[in-house]
C-alpha cells in the first residue's frame, strides 16, 4: 500500500474523550471512529488488525478440531424464553420488535441458538464430539461503555460451543479450548493468564478467564508470580490426546491465579510473600463447562450406545477479538505510539522515502516495495512529499515493527536503513539484505517465507 493512496486519518492532538492509552492511540492512529457510545466504525488500519486477530483465532480453532460457521446477529425472543434467559438477561439485552410485532434481540451470545441447531440435526452419539464456533458481532447494552473497543456495546467475539456425550469428553473439550487459547494469545504477542473465575449467569463449576496484566485493566487479580514464567511456546500438541491436554491445563492452572470474584485470602497467603502479586488485568477470554442445562431446556438429546436418550454435555468458550486490540496496545506501546507485535501488525514493514521525487530514491523504494510484495509481505510505503520528521512520526504512531528508510545519501553507499520500532536500533544494509532480513523476521509467522516459496496471488488467510 502506498500511503498517498491509503485512508489513514491520523490525529495530531490527543482526543479529549479518551481516558486510556489504547483508546487514545487507536483514535490517533486512525484505526477507529466512534459512531455512537460504545459503537465504532473500523477504519482501514483498525480493520486490518481486527482481521489479523480473527485469522489467528480461526487458525488455532481449526487446529484444535473446532468447526467454523456463522450465526446471525438477530435472534428470536422465543428461543431465549426456552432457556429462561429472555427475562433474566435484563437491560443489557437490546430488544427489537419487527413490523409484525415479533420480538427479537441483538445477540449478546449464542448458547440458545447453537443448542437449537444441534437439537435439530444431531440425533446420535456417533456425531460427537462436536465443537462449533463463529466469530460474530455481539451487542450488550453496557451501562458504562468506555475505554474505546475495550468495553464497547457492539463488539466482535469468537464464541464456540462443545457438545459431548459424557462429562469426561466435555472436560476434554474444555482442556482443548484452554490449550488453543494459550496458543492464540501467544501468537498475538500477549501473555494471557488463565485465572479461576466466577461462572456468573451461565452457571457451572468449571470456568477460567484469561487475563492480560495491565494497570488499566478493569479486573483486580491475585496471583503467584511463578505463573508469569510459563509459556506455551512452539511445543506440538495432539488435540485428541486427553492426557496431553490435561497436563497443559494442570501446568497452567496449578499456581494461584484468581480474579477478585473467587479470590481466597487464606489460600493466597500460603504462597511465599515475595511471589504474591495483586494487580489489574484485562479479560480477553473465558471458557466454561456447564453440563446439560441448555441441552435439557432446548432438547439437545442423542441416543447413546445403549439406545437411551441423553442430554448433551456442553461448554461455551469466548475470545474478545475486538477488545484484544486494546489489550495488545495497552501491553505494547511507548510515548511515540503503538508497537505492534509481529504476529498482528497491519503492515509488515514501513518504507520511508526521505526524498520523494529524487529519481534514485523513488526507484529504490519501488524496488523494495516490489520485492517485499513478491514475498507475500505487505509494506506500507510513505510516498508523500512530506518532511522526514513527519513521516517518522506517522510510522512511530501507527507502530509497524520494522521500517526501511531510503535516502540519496545512503544509496550513494549502496545502503538503506532497517530500524526496529521496539528498540529504535538501526542497521545499514543493502536493499536486498534488508528484504532478506525482513523475510527472516516474519518467517515464524508465515511459514512459506522459511520455505522460500513465492507467494504471488496467494492469501495469508488460509482458514477458509
Ligand atoms: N462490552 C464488551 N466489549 C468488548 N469485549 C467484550 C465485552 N464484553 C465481553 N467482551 C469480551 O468477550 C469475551 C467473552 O465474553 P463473556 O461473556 O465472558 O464476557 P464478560 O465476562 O461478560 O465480560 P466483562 O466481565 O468484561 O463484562 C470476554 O472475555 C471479553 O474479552
Ligand atoms: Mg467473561
Amino acid at each position: 500500500m502506498r500511503l498517498s493512496r491509503y485512508f489513514l486519518p491520523v490525529l495530531k492532538e490527543n482526543p479529549a474523550e479518551a481516558q486510556i492509552v489504547s483508546h487514545r492511540l487507536m483514535l490517533r492512529a486512525g484505526m477507529i471512529k466512534q459512531a455512537q457510545a460504545g459503537i465504532y466504525s473500523w477504519l482501514p488500519l483498525g480493520f486490518k488488525v481486527l482481521r489479523k486477530l480473527e485469522n489467528i483465532v480461526h487458525e488455532e480453532q481449526i487446529r484444535a478440531g473446532h468447526i467454523p460457521m456463522l450465526m446471525p446477529t438477530l435472534q428470536s425472543a422465543d428461543l431465549w424464553r426456552k432457556s429462561g434467559r429472555y427475562d433474566a438477561y435484563g437491560p443489557e439485552m437490546l430488544r427489537i420488535t419487527d413490523r409484525h410485532d415479533r420480538e427479537m434481540l441483538f445477540g449478546p451470545t449464542n448458547e440458545e441458538m447453537i443448542t437449537d441447531i444441534v437439537a435439530n440435526y444431531v440425533t446420535s452419539y456417533k456425531a460427537l464430539p462436536l465443537t462449533l464456533y463463529h466469530v460474530q458481532w455481539k451487542f450488550r447494552d453496557e451501562v458504562r461503555p468506555r475505554f474505546g473497543v475495550m468495553r464497547g456495546r457492539e463488539f466482535l467475539m469468537k464464541d464456540g460451543y462443545n457438545f459431548d456425550l459424557t462429562k469426561e469428553d466435555a472436560l476434554h473439550a474444555y482442556n482443548r479450548h484452554l490449550v488453543s487459547y494459550l496458543r492464540t494469545y501467544e501468537r498475538m504477542g500477549l501473555q494471557a493468564i488463565p485465572m479461576r473465575a466466577d461462572s456468573g449467569p451461565i452457571g457451572g463449576d468449571y470456568t477460567h478467564e484469561f487475563l492480560v496484566l495491565a494497570d488499566t485493566g478493569e479486573s483486580e487479580v491475585f496471583y503467584d508470580s511463578a505463573i508469569t514464567d510459563l509459556s506455551f511456546g512452539d511445543r506440538m500438541i495432539d488435540y485428541d490426546d486427553h492426557a496431553q491436554c490435561q497436563a497443559v491445563l494442570e501446568e497452567f492452572t496449578s499456581r494461584y491465579a484468581r480474579t477478585d470474584e473467587t479470590h481466597d485470602e487464606a489460600v493466597f497467603n500460603e504462597i511465599p510473600e515475595e511471589r504474591r502479586r495483586v494487580a489489574r488485568g484485562i479479560e480477553v477470554g473465558q471458557i466454561f463447562y456447564f453440563g446439560t442445562e441448555y441441552s435439557e431446556k432446548l432438547g439437545a438429546m442423542v441416543q447413546g450406545e445403549d439406545g437411551q436418550r441423553v442430554p448433551l454435555h456442553m461448554g461455551s468458550h469466548g475470545i474478545g477479538v475486538s477488545r484484544l486490540i486494546g489489550a495488545i496496545i495497552e501491553a505494547s506501546h511507548d510515548d511515540k505510539g503503538i508497537i505492534w507485535p509481529e504476529g498482528v501488525t497491519p503492515f509488515h514493514c514501513g518504507i520511508v522515502n526521505l526524498k520523494q521525487g529524487d529519481d534514485e530514491a523513488d526507484a529504490a523504494c519501488d524496488k523494495l516495495y516490489a520485492a517485499l510484495t513478491a514475498l507475500g509481505l505487505e509494506p506500507l510505503y510513505d510516498d508523500r512529499s512530506e518532511r522526514a520528521g513527519g513521516k517518522f512520526a506517522t510510522m512511530d504512531l501507527i507502530g509497524l515493527p520494522w521500517r526501511i528508510t531510503v535516502g540519496p545519501r545512503g544509496l550513494k553507499n549502496g545502503v538503506v536503513e532497517l530500524t526496529s520500532r521496539k528498540t529504535g536500533e538501526s542497521v545499514e544494509l543493502s536493499p536486498e539484505e534488508a528484504v532478506r532480513k525482513v523475510a527472516e523476521i516474519y518467517a515464524p509467522h508465515h511459514p512459506h517465507l522459511a520455505r522460500e516459496e513465492p507467494m504471488a496471488g496467494r492469501s495469508f488467510q488460509t482458514w477458509l
